[in-house]
């Protein structure tokens, strides 16, 4: 029998291209060249799986255009680089690598919440400059993480495990805003208040995005919802870009209508909207949430393990659209 044929369309750990050598013919891209949708097409001619990451948009055209794939495995939770109707439509299986990056995700993002309400970014930066002559009472005065109130957009898996950290480690008050409430055993612990999205932006001290990208998620944080904020708040995202309208909140940074942003994700990353890079009260960092050394490597495994699994006869542990096989 002839072994199915994958790309691996990004650079991977070299262990986990060796196990995919074990059971697959491989066309890997070690040299971590991002393939335009042209090249992407062409490279994936003859292949049944995919192995990607964020940076490679599966779509109807793409999908039409290579009527032997069967399995598209992304390295990362999110998946709005996929068209999954589409993608069930064409009976191809799509997986993402959930759980694996949770705690390390949640770690980020509370790292990003915290330095950005206590200025570590802002302050490191006018040290590296040369100007600390001497200690003053307001020195970068930044504002109280504990004890204060946790605001969190996107109650999933990461959501909960940021609203953790807040709850039982800083004493936090924790306030969410989802699309469906958690059962009252998951708020009790934490002691999570589920409210409407205008509250949450009134009430957050600190807020934190943690929803998918969706088209109804576009721009879900803009000028409107900024100005719903309290001037001393600060902004959390470690979401996706796209779901901060990224002008709107260098305006309000620089006008001082919140206090300070943390940022992990641009709208079309890896560029960045130049404003953001002339206001001095934001922390930016280049899309790393899930990046230890660790963290990267289970969500490899993981989704080597979807694409074995799937292409050898096995049940893919986490797909996103199981219908795509199931369906008559
Ligand atoms: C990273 O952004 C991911 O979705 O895993």
């Amino acid at each position: 029998m002839t072994r199915p044929a994958i790309l691996v369309a990004r650079a991977v750990f070299p262990e986990v291209l060796e196990h995919l050598g074990q059971h697959f013919d491989v066309e890997s891209n070690q040299a971590d060249t991002i393939f335009a949708k042209p090249e992407l097409i062409a490279r994936l001619q003859g292949k049944q799986g995919a192995f990607t990451t964020g940076s490679e948009r599966i779509d109807a055209e793409v999908l039409a255009a290579c009527p032997q794939l069967r399995v598209v495995a992304n390295m990362a939770v999110g998946y709005n680089n996929f068209d999954i109707p589409a993608c069930t439509a064409a009976g191809v299986l799509a997986t993402n690598t959930p759980d694996v990056l949770t705690e390390t995700t949640a770690d980020f993002g509370f790292a990003l919440m915290m330095a950005t309400a206590r200025r570590m970014a802002e302050s490191e930066h006018f040290l590296r400059r040369g100007e600390w002559t001497r200690w003053s009472y307001d020195m970068f005065a930044g504002s109280d993480v504990h004890g204060s109130t946790l605001g969190i957009l996107g109650m999933g898996r990461i959501g909960q495990a940021i609203a953790r950290r807040g709850a039982l480690g800083f004493g936090m008050k924790v306030v969410y805003h989802n699309r469906s409430r958690l059962p009252a055993e998951q708020e009790a612990p934490i002691g999570a208040r589920y409210v409407d999205k205008a509250t949450l932006l009134r009430e957050a001290d600190h807020l934190v995005l943690v929803l998918p990208y969706s088209a109804g998620a576009h721009h879900a944080i803009g000028a409107a919802e900024l100005a719903l904020m309290k001037p001393t708040a600060t902004l959390t995202n470690i979401a996706r870009g796209g779901i901060v309208d990224d002008a709107a909140l260098a305006a309000a940074l620089r006008e001082g209508r919140i206090a300070a942003a943390g940022l992990d994700v641009f709208e079309g990353e890896p560029a960045l909207n130049p404003a953001l890079l002339t206001v001095p009260n934001v922390v930016l960092t280049p899309h790393i949430a899930s990046s230890t050394m660790a963290t990267r490597r289970a969500m490899a495994d993981l989704a080597a393990k979807n694409l074995v699994a799937a292409l050898t006869g096995g049940v893919a542990p986490t797909p996103i659209n199981p219908e795509a096989w199931t369906k008559a």
